[in-house]
């Protein structure tokens, strides 16, 4: 996935600076290379190359760059490897068109070819740059620029947006076919780009663009265009309530650790949205399916797969959690009129999930419940329904808050669910949500308060290990793979998160003396693991207990060399609070291995390709 922001000015002639400061805020977009084209006088002045956008803007002076309009694009390599030649934004055929793209071209090897046996110069691997030749190819044909992005589109087949201009028009045009696009009306200056917070420094006033349709920036407005047949469509700019700061780091040294420590306050913001009018309709879309399923990729998946066993005890309901790629061989055909898919995603732009909504819309089976964080997204947008997260913007790349936020959010709809279907009494129901309400937020900034200390000692422990397994255990199960998630993406350990009864099926036979096991328990399950952890204890393994301290471990934790501690709370907490010690612990071990845990290696925070 990557970024693009395009901006043309009214005044300004040092667009660069501005290029560079809106770009900047999409970095967890991608990070294999940068670049920024900047129109000046009429002439494009286009540079770029691989690494951050403060490594290359350090070296290739992209702030300065003058002129009153441009494109800056973030890369997340997929087609073509990480090199500057592969960078975007990138030129047509002359020096005069540039333009950038987000997204994935699947006609991208024939329409190579294609653009090349016409004559194209195609000087890159990478399929953005076939986005602007497209343009180049109907511009000599129609020689106007509206029309010839129009039709561009025709030429395309994937998911992708793009924004490109010519040297010698004052406009940049973008376009949305499938990734994300928003456009901003400010003062000085009109700007489009993939995402909300690098529209924040120029302007609040937004635009979400749907899907089919094309925005044309100019010094004095934005109009917005249906790409079918190039109307122009009345969109009024909403005013962003996003807080522009959320994507500062508040006196952290990374956003991971500020948006760790934001957990305990964002509890009441969830609950507040879920106690609003919306709920009834959510609970009676899950109510009225004859089968649930839930679908999500990476950290939302793990929190999914909590959600699974709170539908199972608060409702007596049967979740059926599937990842995002492996729905459609999977379950697609078990669909019909009254299933019901809740698709989960933060970003609300993951191309597996949006691949099942289109599946869902596109075959009538079934209606969506989207469970999302970012307004303005494709998945909140296109869903039948979705569920606001309410946890702010999430900039760092590992999942933290957000998938904190929705754990709380499937708790809280198993209890109000069982409540309606007599699995709960009111006074059970009431009590879980007055723990949700009450208690969670002072357990968790006690648990982050605990677990800060333990697991910083723990970390330097484990700075040479690189291979161990994190296991959890009905509850846990979600919350051990959310933990060997966060060590394998920030800390380039091997770490992997399984069930612990299974774990004496074959993968025991890792263990030799000293192998670190992490086992996450709560009081309830913890007789269980017990067994699992004196398996691996006896073999010479070394044991790490996340959990509650309790009584009944004391004999096994003697052997087991650490424990990292959650504050006693209600038990139905515990899934919820077990996640901390092991954010802390794979963030300071990442920080102790040199590495930068916002924006780690080959990762990006919203995958909008296959
Ligand atoms: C990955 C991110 O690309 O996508 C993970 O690195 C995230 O942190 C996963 O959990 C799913 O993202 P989303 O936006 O669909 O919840």
């Amino acid at each position: 996935m990557c970024g693009i922001t395009g901006i043309v000015s009214r005044n300004r002639i040092n667009i660069g600076e501005i290029l560079v400061k809106c770009g900047r805020k999409l970095t967890y977009r991608g990070y294999d290379s940068v670049g920024v084209a900047a129109v000046h006088n009429g002439v494009v002045d286009l540079r770029k190359d691989v690494g951050t956008i403060d490594e290359v803007n350090n070296q290739l002076g992209l702030s300065k760059m003058l002129g009153d309009r441009g494109i800056t694009q973030l890369r997340w390599a997929t087609y073509g490897a990480p090199t500057k030649v592969n960078a975007q934004p990138h030129f047509g055929c002359d020096e005069v068109l540039y333009g950038a793209h987000n997204g994935n071209l699947h006609n991208y090897y024939e329409y190579r070819q294609e653009l090349i046996d016409a004559g194209h110069i195609v000087r890159s691997e990478n399929d953005g740059e076939l986005c602007v030749h497209a343009v180049d190819k109907y511009f000599e044909k129609t020689g106007d620029m509206f029309e010839a992005v129009r039709l561009s589109t025709h030429d395309l087949k994937g998911a992708f947006a793009y924004a490109v201009g010519r040297a010698d028009t004052k406009e940049v045009y973008a376009v949305k076919m499938g990734s994300s696009l928003v456009a901003g009306v400010g003062t000085d200056e009109t700007i489009v780009s993939s995402d909300l917070p690098s529209i924040l420094p120029v302007t609040n006033q937004v635009i979400y663009l749907q899907d089919g349709e094309m925005v044309v920036l100019r010094p004095e407005g934005v109009k917005v265009y249906r790409v079918e047949d190039g109307k122009e469509l009345d969109r009024t700019p909403e005013v962003s309530k996003v807080d522009a700061h959320a994507a500062e780091k508040g006196g952290f040294p990374h956003f991971m650790l500020k948006e760790i420590n934001e957990q305990p306050t964002i509890v009441q913001d969830v609950m507040g949205l879920l106690q609003g009018a919306k709920c009834d309709e959510w609970l009676r879309m899950i109510e009225d399916a004859n089968r649930v399923y839930l679908v999500a990729c990476g950290s939302s998946h793990n929190a999914g797969i909590v959600g699974t066993y709170y539908f199972n005890r608060l409702a007596g309901l049967p979740l059926i959690p599937a990842i995002g790629g492996q729905f459609e061989p999977m379950y697609a055909n078990t669909l019909d009129d009254d299933s019901l898919c809740v698709l989960v995603s933060q970003s609300g732009e993951t191309k597996d999930i949006l691949n099942i909504l289109n599946l869902i819309r596109n075959g009538n089976r079934g209606k969506t419940l989207g469970v999302v964080n970012v307004i303005g997204s494709t998945l909140m947008f296109n869903a039948d329904s979705y569920i606001p997260m309410g946890c702010g913007y999430e900039v760092s790349v590992p999942a933290t808050k957000t998938y904190y936020s929705q754990t709380v959010i499937f708790a809280y709809l198993a209890a109000k669910l069982g409540e309606r279907n007599g699995t709960l009494d009111p006074k059970e129901s009431r009590a879980v949500i007055n723990s949700l309400a009450n208690d969670l937020p002072s357990m968790t900034q006690k648990a982050i308060d605990v677990a800060g200390i333990q697991t910083k000692e723990l970390a330097r422990t484990l700075i040479d290990v690189s291979d161990l397994y994190c296991l959890g255990y009905g509850f846990t199960d979600g919350v051990a793979r959310e933990g060997a998630l966060k060590i394998k993406e920030i800390c380039y350990n091997h770490c992997e998160g399984m069930y612990s009864s299974e774990f004496k099926h074959g993968p025991l036979s890792i263990v030799t003396d000293g192998y670190p096991v992490i086992f996450v328990t709560t009081p309830e399950d913890s007789w269980m693991v017990i067994n699992h952890i004196n398996e691996i204890a006896c073999r010479g393994g070394r044991t790490i207990i996340v959990g509650e301290r309790e009584e009944k471990l004391t004999p096994y934790v003697a052997k087991s060399v650490d424990y990292l501690e959650v504050p006693k709370a209600d038990l139905l907490l515990n899934p919820i609070l077990d996640v901390i010690p092991l954010q802390l612990l794979s963030y300071f071990l990442s920080v102790d291995k040199g590495i930068n845990p916002d924006l780690p290696r080959n990762l990006s925070k919203t995958l909008t390709v296959d």
